[in-house]
């Protein structure tokens, strides 16, 4: 008497494929491993059932279930590999973090300042990413430029006369090249310094302004050109509550055929109501620097000053220069621009009413937290 299910057994290989395809977890797969190759599955029982057949149904039966066994195998491999696939993709799914999301600002999240925050973006860092942004979206480049400069880039080529007071040793901070013996001595990295722009014969200093860098974009990229570059810069300072030795400005220079000091000023009214809020507005008063002719002084009026709306200097700017055109390659006759140069803790003193630069400088995140800047 047979103990064998034919039928059942040729019709396991479909049943397998329905039940093995709608597989989507490990645990699903677990399962229907126990379903069909279990203790009591169809096909073990079957196997154990062929040792009590007659000899002449051995052969037929062992027939059938090793077809059958073959073709679940099949199916259970290809679920394995497709749960593999989906796992993955759940994991990765669950997993992904999107690093290029913008950081969560407290202020505009609760405009208030709460106490728990993971961490905070420094007030310059936080203003650099405003100018950065208002500069791409009028279409500029935004750049950089070594803080170890040649004094060729600071001051020859912006036109400073050989005894320019700005040359002074006591507004700059010189570097002395070491020869390299001494192993306590800094040697001043070479690579920090663009070899093919400069005499590596000439002095280097901390770059006391942002303005070499129009003389580097320039040769760089040539014209027309439209850049801003927000950087660091060194002065021989003491740090007190309205000074520091390092700080950092924001260049910028626009080079095209057709620019007028009209176009200077419109630039920097935007600029200083992106920076102040709308109700900002800006002025110029006759000034003088080496790289620009004419130039002037740059105020701005700030609704919010503490203790009244008011004028307040905020940089320098002007034409720039036909000798620094001349300088860089760039033909003045055909060529002109303007140039102008803002403080950039002087515009976080201004708009947050900080009393003090130590606040600035010491980077303690609740300062950050209050101006905004915590980071969720
Ligand atoms: N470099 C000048 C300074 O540091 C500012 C400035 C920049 C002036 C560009 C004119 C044009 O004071």
């Amino acid at each position: 008497m047979s103990n064998i299910d034919y039928n059942e057994i040729e019709n396991l290989p479909k049943l397998a494929k329905s039940d093995f395809e709608s597989a989507v977890t490990a645990d699903d797969l677990a399962k229907l491993k126990t379903k069909y190759f279990g203790d009591n599955s169809v096909l073990v029982m079957s196997s154990k059932a062929i040792g009590g057949l007659s000899v002449e149904e051995k052969p037929k039966a062992g027939k059938v279930l090793g077809a059958a066994r073959a073709a679940i195998n099949e199916l259970f491999d290809a679920a394995t590999e497709a749960v593999k696939i989906n796992e993955e993709a759940l994991q990765y799914a669950t997993e992904f973090e999107d690093m290029t999301t913008p950081v969560e600002f407290l202020k505009q999240k609760y405009n208030v300042t709460p106490i728990d925050f993971d961490g905070a973006v420094h007030p310059i860092n936080g203003i650099i990413n405003e100018i950065q942004t208002f500069f791409r979206n009028v279409g500029w480049t935004i750049g950089d430029g070594p803080e170890v400069e040649a004094t060729e880039f600071n001051f020859d080529k912006l036109n400073f006369g050989k005894d320019h007071p700005a040359r002074q040793m006591q507004d700059t901070f010189y570097i002395e090249k070491s020869s390299g013996t001494n192993p306590t001595d800094q040697k001043i990295p070479d690579q920090k310094i663009d070899e093919n722009q400069t005499d590596v014969n000439e002095k280097l200093v901390m770059r006391t302004h942002t303005s070499p860098v129009q003389a580097r974009a320039l040769k760089t990229h040539g014209v027309p050109l439209y850049i801003a570059v927000p950087g660091k810069v060194y002065r021989t300072d003491e740090l007190d509550a309205t000074h520091t030795p390092v700080f950092h400005q924001c260049e910028g220079l626009a080079i095209d055929k057709d620019l007028t000091m009209a176009d200077l000023k419109g630039v920097l009214e935007l600029f200083a109501k992106a920076m102040f809020g709308e109700d900002a507005k800006t002025r110029l008063r006759p000034s003088y620097f080496p790289f620009t002719e004419p130039s002037a002084e740059l105020d701005v009026w700030y609704p919010n000053k503490k203790g009244g709306a008011g004028w307040i200097e905020w940089g320098g700017c002007g034409m720039v220069n036909e000798n620094v055109l001349t300088n860089c390659g760039v033909d003045p006759k055909e060529y002109r621009g303007f140039a102008f140069g803002v403080g950039i803790e002087r515009t976080l003193i201004l708009r947050h009413n900080i009393n003090d630069m130590h606040d600035i400088v010491e980077g303690d995140v609740r300062f950050s937290n209050q101006l905004g800047l915590g980071v969720l």
